[in-house]
């Protein structure tokens, strides 16, 4: 079957206000790639052409001793050097893992009439919403993916309103991910010479708590179009949980090639977000990545996104500068950066450009 779409009008209609998303048009069986969803060739990656394509590997840390010297020396060396690493034996257990991936599935694979009670217009919170590619209504080129985005506070009983197929997985998972979110920070500030994390810090690197399931359905050309174009996270940091489809891509620290983030089972992919690189005075790199999807399998990943609390003000640590390092970033409010970066498209790294002075 062909793409039943005459505009862009009709198509976003069928995927945002009908709730349908990119599973609903993924389940229609297309046998070719609707033209909103094709990026333009400079913008593909192509697998077929190997000079794009890095051999090297992110670092894999294991976490199973969180406290030996060494094990902070690798995460903060990892982060200055590659922005991003997979750690394992981490202490979540498999099955909270497997639970939430699952959950991930159940959800996608409801009929749309239970999917769409969940975009905005008729979700019973704010603090759950089902949403198809970046910000739609701002870009031209669709992302090839849907997602359920959490805003999580564990205090905050509007996640008994969540869905019930997917809240009680997603609940456990967030009980786990936090202090393994804890350490990894405490250990990051301590390579900037932070010695604690007082309330002030804490608001500016862990004040909101986001987590999303996200859904990368199978896709008729997946060579033309993308999961996730090339950007950067606005995060402090990223707690990823993938399956085992893969698809993830990583700039390389040399060159303008990527490097593939293997799926490993119990694993779990950190990368450094924007904010603490700003915070870190660009010591600690927000590196760019992207996603592409494919024809056989339908793909399952679990971002936590740690981020400031929205009214946090964000900038260099005095810590970091005052030994008469010259700060490379003005004072900027997260809301402000938060709702630059979803008015516009995927672009790679040009977001952080908001707070270079
Ligand atoms: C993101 C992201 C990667 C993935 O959501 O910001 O980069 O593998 N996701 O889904
Ligand atoms: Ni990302």
């Amino acid at each position: 079957m062909s793409a039943p779409f005459s505009d862009q009008q009709e198509l976003i209609d069928f995927l945002v206000n009908k709730g349908n998303g990119v599973t609903g048009l993924s389940q229609m069986g297309l046998s070719s790639l609707p033209q909103h969803f094709i990026q333009p060739p400079e913008a593909r990656l192509a697998l077929g052409a190997p000079n794009l394509l890095s051999q090297d590997s992110i670092p894999i840390i294991d976490a199973s001793n969180w406290d030996h010297p060494n094990i902070g020396k690798s995460i903060c060396e990892a982060a200055e050097n590659w922005g991003f690493f997979q750690i394992i034996n981490h202490g979540i257990p498999f099955e909270v893992l497997e639970g939430v991936k699952a959950a991930g599935h159940r959800f996608f694979e409801l009929p749309v009439e239970e999917r769409r009670k969940w975009i905005k217009e008729n979700s019973p919170t704010h603090t759950v919403q089902l949403m198809t590619s970046l910000s739609p209504l701002a870009v031209k080129v669709l992302e090839w993916k849907d997602y359920l985005f959490h805003i999580y506070d564990s205090k905050d009983e509007s996640s008994q309103l969540w869905p019930s197929v997917s809240k009680d997985q997603v609940l456990e998972y967030m009980k786990w991910v936090q202090p393994v979110i804890r350490k990894l920070l405490d250990i990051l500030l301590k390579g900037l010479n932070v010695e604690e994390m007082d309330e002030a810090k804490k608001s500016s690197l862990m004040g909101t708590l986001m987590v999303n399931l996200i859904y990368y359905p199978k896709c008729p050309n997946p060579e033309l179009t993308a999961g996730a174009g090339p950007h950067a996270d606005i995060s402090s940091i990223t707690i990823l949980l993938q399956d085992d489809v893969g698809g993830l891509y990583v700039r390389a620290p040399q060159g303008d090639g990527w490097i593939h983030v293997p799926p490993m089972k119990g694993a779990l992919v950190i990368n450094i977000g924007d904010i603490l690189q700003i915070m870190s005075n660009g010591r600690y790199k927000s590196i760019e990545h992207r996603v592409i999807v494919n024809s056989k399998r339908n793909r399952i990943s679990v971002p936590v996104f740690v981020n400031p609390s929205p009214d946090a003000v964000i900038g260099p640590l005095p810590q970091v500068v005052e030994r008469g390092e010259k700060a490379l970033y003005k004072q900027v409010v997260y809301s402000d950066y938060f709702n630059y970066f979803f008015s516009k498209g995927h672009e790679g790294k040009h977001t952080i450009e908001y707070a270079k002075i």
